[in-house]
């Protein structure tokens, strides 16, 4: 079984994802992670965000590998073989994502190898075009919204708690531009599959959202 969850950022997607997967059993694939990890790369070789060409000419020689810790349930990254799970994170990564995932090769690139992360079994994935572009026949779809000002005081939290620092200011600011170019661009944009389930995860703790996607899961099963 294939569960598609999107969304703008901190919307509630990966924690509910992460907490889904370990109640069901599910193998649970960050997508946004990474584009984030590719973003890293970029860094690394001193190659600029939208540098296009720069970009591309990397990614025959980029590895980029996921798996669960089991002790904690998180997901953890790696860039050719090295943890880059906290170097994802920062506010320098989380500017240049939104250049680095335009770019239609890296786009072609993830895609592919979530497709592959898919044939493992029962997985839940979460992103901007899991429902309509990487699997538009997933079995089931979720679009999670939330209003920005709750949206970006977990995300503050979330940061807090990994050790970074930021105001609510900064953060606010970060999802804004971000879930804009996210929507506006041409490959990929975010938006709700037709057939995706909507919550609006505003008044639900992370418990009663993994509820309800569990409830449509032993539906399914
Ligand atoms: O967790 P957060 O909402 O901050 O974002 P993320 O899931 O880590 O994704 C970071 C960025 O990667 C997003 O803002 C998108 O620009 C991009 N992304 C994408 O284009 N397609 C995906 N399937 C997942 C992420």
């Amino acid at each position: 079984m294939i569960i598609a969850i999107d969304g703008p950022a901190g919307s509630g997607k990966s924690t509910t994802a992460k907490l889904v997967g370990s109640k069901m059993n599910f193998l649970y694939i960050d997508t946004g992670a990474m584009y984030r990890a590719m973003t890293v790369k970029a860094e690394l070789a001193g190659v600029p965000f939208d540098d296009r060409a720069g970009v591309c000419s990397l990614l025959d020689d980029t590895v980029i590998e996921q798996t669960i810790d089991t002790k904690s349930g998180d997901t953890r990254t790696y860039l050719d073989g090295r943890d880059v799970s906290y170097e994802i994170r920062t506010p320098e990564i989380s500017k240049g994502v939104t250049s680095v995932c335009e770019i239609d090769e890296v786009r072609v690139k993830l895609v592919s190898l979530q497709r592959e992360m898919g044939k493992k079994g029962n997985v839940i994935l979460d992103g901007r075009d899991i429902g309509t572009v990487v699997f538009p026949d997933a079995d089931l779809k979720f679009f999670m919204v939330a209003d920005i000002n709750i949206r970006a005081e977990r995300r503050l939290a979330e940061l807090k708690e990994k050790g970074i620092a930021l105001t609510f200011e900064d953060v606010r600011n970060d999802i804004e531009r971000r879930d804009l170019r996210d929507s506006s661009r041409s490959n990929s944009p975010l938006r709700p599959a037709q057939d995706a389930v909507l919550i609006d995860t505003g008044g639900l703790t992370v418990e009663e959202q993994a509820e309800i996607i569990i409830g449509y899961i032993k539906k399914k099963l």
